[in-house]
This record gives C-alpha cells, structure tokens and sequence, in this order.
C-alpha cells in the first residue's frame, strides 16, 4: 500500500460538540476570561485526574510557572528536572530567575533515572534550616519537577520515597499524561499542585491552554488570583501582588469542554494504536519500545520507537509523508542551559535522543494509515 495522504504525528481531533459549545460562546458574547465554559473545563479536568479543584491557564507552561512560584521556588534557587524533556518545563524554571539542576534519563523508561536521583541528594546536598541546598556551590534546591514523558511515569513509589525524606516541594510536569494512572491513581494526584497541557499534540487540545490541578484549597485560590493579575476587589483596579494575565479564554475552554467529553474515547483510541504498534513492530529490525512499569497505565499520548537506524527510518518515513521526529534535545545540549548542573554517569539522554523518534498517534489515524505507517517502517529498516 503506497502513501498518498500525509499522515501526522498528532493531531487535535475536533469530533464532538465543540463547534456547538463555541458558537455558544460567540452568540452570547462570553468569549473572554470570564465564563461558564471556564469554569466547568477546569473543573472536568480536575474531576477527571481525581483532583477537588482545577485552575485553568492560557497553555501547560504558564501552569509550570505559577505552580513553581506557589511552591515557593525563589530566585537563584536549583529546580531537579529531567535533562530529557520539553524546554518548556526548564523555561518555566528560568521565568523564576531558578535554574534547573538536570539528572539524566533512565535507559528503559526515558523518565529521570532515580539511582542518580537518590544518589544525588544523598551526597550531594546538605539541609539546613528546613532548606535543601547543593552543598558544591550552597544554593538552594527550591523544588523537584518530575515529568511524566510520554504518558508514562517512573515508579513512583519509590520517587516519593526518595523526595519525602527531603524538604523538597515537587510539581509534577504532568502535561503529556491526562488519562495515565499509576496503580490505579492519576497522573496529577502525586503532587499538591500538577499542570496539564492542551496544546495542540496533546490528547485533547483547547488549541493552547493548560489547566492546574490541586486538593488545595488554599492553593487553588492563590493560584487563580495569580492567573488574574490579582485584582483583589469585585468593583475597583485594586491588585495585591504581582499577577499574571494567564486565564484561559471562555472560548477556548468551550473546545475543552467538548474534548474533555471525548477523552475516554481518545485514550482508548491511543491505547488501540499502541497495541497495533507494539504487535506488528515487535522483532522488527533492533525496534524498542519505552518501558512501562507494572502498574502504570500509560494514555499511550505519542509512540515513540527505538532503534539505532534513526536518521535512516526518519528520512524514509518523512519522505513517504509519514510525520516523524526525532526525541527533544536534552537540556544540556540547549545553549540556555548547556551550563546547568547535569547528573550523569552515561549520558543516556543523548543515546536517547539519537535512537528515538515518534511515530503518527493521532485519535483520528485510521486502521489503513497505521497500516501504511508499519509498512514503511518494516520497508525502511526491517
Ligand atoms: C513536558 C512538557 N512540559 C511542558 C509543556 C508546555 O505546555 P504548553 O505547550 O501548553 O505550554 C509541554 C507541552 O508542550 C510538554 O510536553
């Protein structure tokens, strides 16, 4: 079977009411800050990761940025992320004046390797005062960032073992994983307060928002005060503190109400085209796939395939219109934070990022598609 269509890598899928929830919103005028589309979205995605409140932001990396401020993350402080992940978790980091302290990925799960991570903060940090603080050169480590790449998680058992016996606030990065559960629990539930995305290659998009979620209700209001440029009086332009302009659009939130009604039937559909992939991939040339821990159930968000024939499948599959991209390039190899602080032994981000690439997984990709997308790999490298 020949490919005559482009076939993306993930794309919003625009199924339900959203068009109905949007004209809503444009008949009645309410298509800005204020809004009941607002407000349910943020709360269905709370409901949703099991969370009692959400607060909804103009994209995941605004949600970083006031949740790490909220955690208390001040100027020169270190923030622990992983080397392998978006830029957007570190530059929500930089927009604090903190810097992140990089530890590398673990080899099989792509997620932040937790023997460097316990090694680390054994050996490497000295507490004082009820303050971390990286004993080389004595600042302060203000916060943990896991990210959960890909959809899927680290054990986190024994992550939040690790952290608790440090006075370390974590914020789960958990944009790429609504829908992931770890032993039963939510993907957002392992932090007080855990950041959605909604862009477009997330599994349901608004276009660009973000969504904070909390059991805090103290939290909860701080963080929605922040997204409001913190106007604290109803009838005058009176603000308390230095705010933001980070609410999501009524208009957009109407898109999110209709995707979020559709999210269970989006993670099926990923989790179908997982299957599909793993079964017919499997033993195909030197193809790995991420690994996935008992008890992690991932929302399969992007399939991303090993294999050290990398340039040559991507050059294939791109130049048979099948959409596919390399691994981000870990944060040590960005000129913004090629002077961080890197915890490694082997560099396995960069093995990672030189192996890796990520295959079509929209909800919308049809049977024939995923079809055609195997068969050029198996042509290209097979
Ligand atoms: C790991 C990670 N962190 C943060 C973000 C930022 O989200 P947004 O694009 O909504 O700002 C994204 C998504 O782009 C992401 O994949």
């Amino acid at each position: 079977m020949s490919n005559e269509k482009f076939i993306a890598l993930s794309l919003p899928n625009i199924a339900g009411n959203e068009w109905k929830y949007v004209k809503d919103c444009l008949d009645t005028g309410w298509i800005s800050s204020v809004g009941s589309y607002v407000t349910q979205f943020e709360q269905m995605v709370a409901d949703f990761a099991g969370a009692k409140y959400g607060v909804a932001a103009v994209n995941g990396t605004a949600a970083l940025h006031i949740s790490l401020l909220l955690s208390g993350v001040k100027q020169h402080d270190y923030v622990i992320l992983p080397n392998l992940t978006f830029v957007a978790s570190a530059n929500s980091i930089k927009y604090l004046g903190a810097d992140p302290l990089l530890i590398d990925a673990d080899p099989n799960l792509w997620q932040m390797d937790l023997d460097l991570l316990e090694e680390f903060l054994e050996n490497e940090t000295d507490e004082k005062d009820g303050y971390l603080f990286y004993i080389k050169d004595g600042r302060r480590i203000g916060a943990i960032m896991p990210v959960h790449i890909l959809g899927n998680m680290c054990d986190m058992d024994r992550f939040l073992s690790i952290v608790k016996k440090y006075p370390l606030p974590i914020v789960e990065d958990a944009t790429e994983s609504l829908g992931t559960t770890y032993k039963g629990v939510s993907a957002g539930k392992f932090s007080p307060l855990a950041c959605f995305s909604f862009n477009g290659n997330k599994i349901i998009s608004t276009g660009g928002g973000g969504v904070i979620v909390t059991d805090d209700e103290a939290l909860a209001k701080h963080a929605k005060h922040l997204t409001t440029t913190a106007k604290a009086s109803a009838d005058e332009y009176y603000h308390d503190e230095v705010g933001y302009n980070y609410r999501l659009v009524n208009v957009l939130a109407a898109i999110g109400v209709g995707q979020m009604e559709l999210l269970p039937s989006f993670i099926k559909r990923k989790k179908e085209c997982v299957a599909f992939y793993k079964k017919e991939l499997t033993g195909v040339a030197d193809i790995r796939f991420q690994q996935e821990l008992p008890g992690v159930e991932t929302n399969g968000w992007l399939f991303t395939i090993q294999t050290d024939k990398q340039q040559q499948l991507l050059d294939h599959l791109n130049k048979n219109k099948i959409l596919s991209r390399r691994f981000w390039m870990p944060m040590n190899k960005l000129p913004m934070y090629k002077d961080c602080v890197y915890v490694q032994k082997k560099d396995n981000s960069d093995y990672i990022y030189n192996t890796c690439l990520s295959i079509p997984s929209s909800t919308s990709i049809t049977d024939e598609e995923l079809t055609i997308v195997v068969d050029e790999i198996k042509a290209a490298i097979g």
